[in-house]
């Protein structure tokens, strides 16, 4: 028994490392991606080879690249089919329709292609959209509010039981179903997502091995004992997807060793941002790998609660409450490990304490004063305070799954309500406005200046898009059950009124 399991994962090893397409290309590979034949470093990674093997094709390039006529570009073209982009633009629906319409054109399978770099699955999966054809671990939960909104239960259920096969497979669930996707996960939302769905004791294995994942992995010990978690990646080098742009960043930064912060800042979801660089217009300090971020401490929290460790939860609340409340800026931030000391960016990541029950009254107050006084623009909140830069994680860029953490941190801080409707409120109206204007939700916006398209990052921004609808449909549910119910206490006011004129008509 035990020597057949060892050969089994030693077999899904050895299968998963050799798909991976840099890899199965070897030196093809990564001249595709510096002489930069694709503007976009990831559309080589999803190609699928036409009618040879990936071997037969890197033995005759092996044979011709020296040839003096040999074009890189049309041998690419003429041996490999192109990915496809999605770019949903339908002119009769209303953004409300969009949203409900679209899981289907974005609901994809790992349909049976030969040497693809899809990491296959059991069951049909929604994408983002646009350059992202596979699923994303945790753009995932945003989706499915919005699943959830559409009554899709089974699409829901089929997600569920893709991450769980997964996590039985490989260990984790990968940040998205692409070979070169396996070294890292993503903000861990499984737990939320199971309580999203009504499904917690199904999955409870397979929350426990994602914990273990995650305390093996991913944990740092303290001085003083505590234990808390950062995000890494268990490959190195730069990322297949982005082989050309890491590759910049580490010839600027004059070393190699920047591969496993940038792969660690992808692992983090939010890649990339001034919130894991030492300097924040300079890429090339980026060090996500030596941070403890409070997001991923307060999920690991709530994975705690929801597996029923109410002893290493209540240490992990201690642990966030010692290192990363600052008393000096009264809001959360990250703590850098290394330099034993917290980061003090303010970022929307400081929401997650929040809004999972984490932070004490007043501290709530003060983060959610903090929001309405710095992060609040015109179309939503700010991702971070810091503008200086080209990321994409950075003002003035919004994005949905923050906006909705936000506004759900906020609506729990009594007496700051009005806040958290407002927040909600300029997020719909800038999506409704973009929509109304190109008929596309987007990957993220710029919320100070609303008139300007999202920008910063690595590649152009994309269309779709799983989490900004989901996020829409759930906003729009919240908006219409308070409009509901002010319309019940209406009508209940309408009645007593009537009832009173009708007794005082009667008494005279
Ligand atoms: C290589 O082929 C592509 C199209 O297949 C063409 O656009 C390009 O000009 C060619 N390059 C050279 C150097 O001939
Ligand atoms: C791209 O989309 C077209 C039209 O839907 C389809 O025929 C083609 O097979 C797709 N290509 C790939 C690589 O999936
Ligand atoms: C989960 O249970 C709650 C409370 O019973 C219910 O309102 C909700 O619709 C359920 N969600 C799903 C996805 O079934
Ligand atoms: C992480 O946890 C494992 C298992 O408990 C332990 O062996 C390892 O030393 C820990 N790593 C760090 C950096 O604390
Ligand atoms: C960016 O940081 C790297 C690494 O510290 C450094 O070598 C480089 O000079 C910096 N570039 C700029 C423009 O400051
Ligand atoms: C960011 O930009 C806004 C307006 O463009 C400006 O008011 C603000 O002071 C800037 N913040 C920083 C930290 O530079």
């Amino acid at each position: 028994m035990q020597v057949i399991h060892f050969v089994v994962v030693f077999l899904t090893i050895s299968l998963t490392k050799t798909q991976s397409p840099d890899v199965l290309y070897d030196e093809l590979f990564s001249t595709v991606q510096t002489q930069r034949v694709f503007s976009d470093s990831k559309t080589f990674c999803d190609v699928v080879p036409r009618a040879l093997t990936p071997n037969e094709i890197l033995d005759l390039y092996r044979q011709q690249f020296n040839e003096p006529k040999f074009n890189l570009t049309s041998f690419v073209y003429e041996h490999f089919i192109l990915p496809n982009t999605t770019t949903i633009v339908h002119d009769k629906w209303t953004i409300e329709q969009h949203c409900h319409k679209l899981w289907s054109l974005l609901t994809r399978t790992t349909k049976e292609e030969k040497f693809s770099s899809f990491i296959d699955v059991p069951h049909p999966f929604v994408v983002p959209g646009g350059r992202f054809r596979e699923f994303y671990y945790w753009d995932t939960y945003f989706t499915m509010l919005g699943l959830v909104r559409s009554n899709e239960i089974d699409s829901i259920n089929n997600m569920l039981d893709n991450f769980a096969f997964l996590i039985n497979r490989i260990g984790l669930i990968p940040n998205g179903n692409r070979y070169y996707y396996q070294g890292r996960s993503q903000p861990p939302f499984f737990s939320l997502m199971t309580e999203l769905a009504n499904q917690t004791s199904k999955y409870k294995n397979e929350l426990e091995r994602e914990y273990a994942f995650w305390m093996t992995k991913r944990n740092i010990t303290l001085d003083d004992g505590a234990v808390l978690n950062r995000y890494y990646d268990d490959e190195n080098g730069p990322r297949p997807e982005a082989y050309f742009e890491d590759q910049e960043t580490a010839h600027k930064a004059g070393s190699t060793d920047v591969y496993v912060h940038l792969r660690a800042g992808a692992e983090s979801g939010w890649d990339f941002s001034s919130r894991w660089m030492d300097d924040e217009n300079n890429l090339s300090t980026i060090k996500t790998a030596n941070i403890l971020p409070i997001d991923l401490n307060c999920l690991l929290y709530h994975l705690e609660i929801t597996l029923g460790k109410q002893a290493e939860a209540e240490r992990r609340r201690q642990a966030i409450h010692k290192y990363m409340w600052s008393s000096e800026l009264q809001f959360f931030t990250d703590y850098n490990y290394v330099l034993k000391k917290p980061t003090n960016r303010l970022t929307l990541a400081a929401l997650f304490p929040l809004w999972l029950d984490i932070s004490t009254k007043e501290q709530g107050e003060f983060v959610a004063r903090k929001v309405e006084s710095s992060f609040l623009h015109d179309g939503g909140v700010v991702t971070t305070l810091s503008n200086s830069s080209t990321q994409q994680w950075d003002s003035p860029n919004g994005w949905a799954p923050l906006q909705f953490v936000t506004y759900r941190a906020i609506l729990k801080v009594s007496g700051y309500e009005t806040l958290a409707r407002t927040i909600r409120h300029r997020w719909m109206t800038l999506n409704e406005r973009v929509f109304s204007e190109t008929g596309k939700m987007m990957e993220k916006y710029d919320v100070v200046n609303t008139h300007k398209p999202g920008g910063g990052g690595e590649y152009e921004n994309q269309d779709g898009f799983g989490w900004t609808n989901g996020v829409y449909l759930e906003m729009l549910h919240d908006q219409q059950m308070v409009s509901s119910s002010i319309r019940y206490q209406t009508n209940i006011l309408q009645l007593i009124f009537l009832h009173v004129f009708v007794l005082f008509y009667f008494l005279i």
